[in-house]
């Protein structure tokens, strides 16, 4: 399995694949590849007959050069498992690959990504959205794969693929959760035992967001608020946003309905995750 750093390599790698009318699946990551990451390029075999995976940690979109410098980065193992699953091609290219000296264009992404992430993470979906693009630009294929675990990121790129004409797919793929229900994430890596028990809460208070829709409550606030009061219970103060909004525009509801989505983004310690779940009405 051919691991390159060109972008050169790429397209001259799937020219042929193209060309003789293969599907071509791509899932981009940032690297420090977990079971998450992995569902995706599953789904990406299971339709297409040619995979592509890139591995890019994009400094565009981290807001404090801490967290881009703590962010994990494996590729050695990431490369291994990748050609376990039968993938094709890996690019991994360097930073100056991505952004040539004198980068200066970048896309103003669509207006979902105001809210939420947006609001709290200034210029995040900007570096999301221009490193997407390229990345579709660098590695043309027919059908990309996001996780639902960035369900405000995959909105985005659906948004901007819709907004600009893009000639691929996108499919949404399910979130992948340890059994404990902790939605899993390269960040987890990062986590002390103990905060890796707390971090279980997060998805906690989003089942009982569920339970108590099943038990007949319509009223957001009170469900935000009984979130609230588990996270802090459990130590987990320090909370971006609790939101219930409509899950195709992001915009808070007062009462639950049909296609409503609960969010979720906190600190545990200095590690920062999200996680969302759609609520069901029965
Ligand atoms: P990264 O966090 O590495 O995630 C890559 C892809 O894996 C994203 O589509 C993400 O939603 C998906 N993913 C992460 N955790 C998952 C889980 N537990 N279950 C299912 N899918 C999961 O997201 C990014 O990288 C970057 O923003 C990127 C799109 C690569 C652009 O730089």
């Amino acid at each position: 399995m051919p691991v390159v750093h060109q972008t050169q390599e790429v397209r001259s790698l799937l020219a042929p694949a193209r060309a003789a009318g293969k599907q071509i699946g791509l899932v981009l990551t940032m690297g420090a590849l977990h079971e998450g990451h992995l569902s995706l390029v599953r789904a990406a075999k299971l339709e297409c007959d040619y995979v592509v995976a890139t591995i890019f940690v994009n400094p565009t979109q981290f807001d404090a050069d801490d967290d881009l410098e703590r962010y994990p980065r494996n590729t050695t193992a990431d490369c291994a498992q990748l050609e376990q699953l039968g993938v094709d091609l890996i690019f991994a290219p360097a930073t100056q690959e991505v952004y040539p000296d004198g980068f200066t264009t970048t896309i103003d992404p669509p207006a979902v990504a105001a809210r939420l992430e947006g609001k709290h993470r200034p210029g995040h979906f900007r570096g999301v959205a221009t490193v997407v693009l390229k990345f579709f630009h660098m590695a043309p294929a027919d059908i990309a794969y996001f996780g639902n675990k960035d369900y405000q990121q995959t909105l985005v790129v659906q948004h901007m693929v819709r907004d600009l004409n893009l000639p691929i797919q996108i499919r949404c793929c399910p979130t992948v959760r340890d059994p404990d229900g902790l939605a899993l994430s390269s960040r987890n890596q990062i986590l002390s035992t103990s905060q890796r028990t707390q971090a279980q809460v997060i998805s906690h208070s989003l089942n009982h967001a569920q339970q108590l829709v099943s038990s007949g409550e319509r009223d957001a606030k009170a469900i935000k608020n009984a979130m609230q009061k588990i996270l802090s219970t459990h130590g987990i103060s320090r909370i971006d946003y609790i939101a219930i909004a409509d899950s195709k525009t992001l915009e808070e509801v007062a009462q639950i309905e049909d296609a409503t989505i609960v969010l979720i983004a906190a600190y545990i310690g200095q590690t920062r995750l999200i996680d969302n779940q759609l609520l069901t009405l029965c």
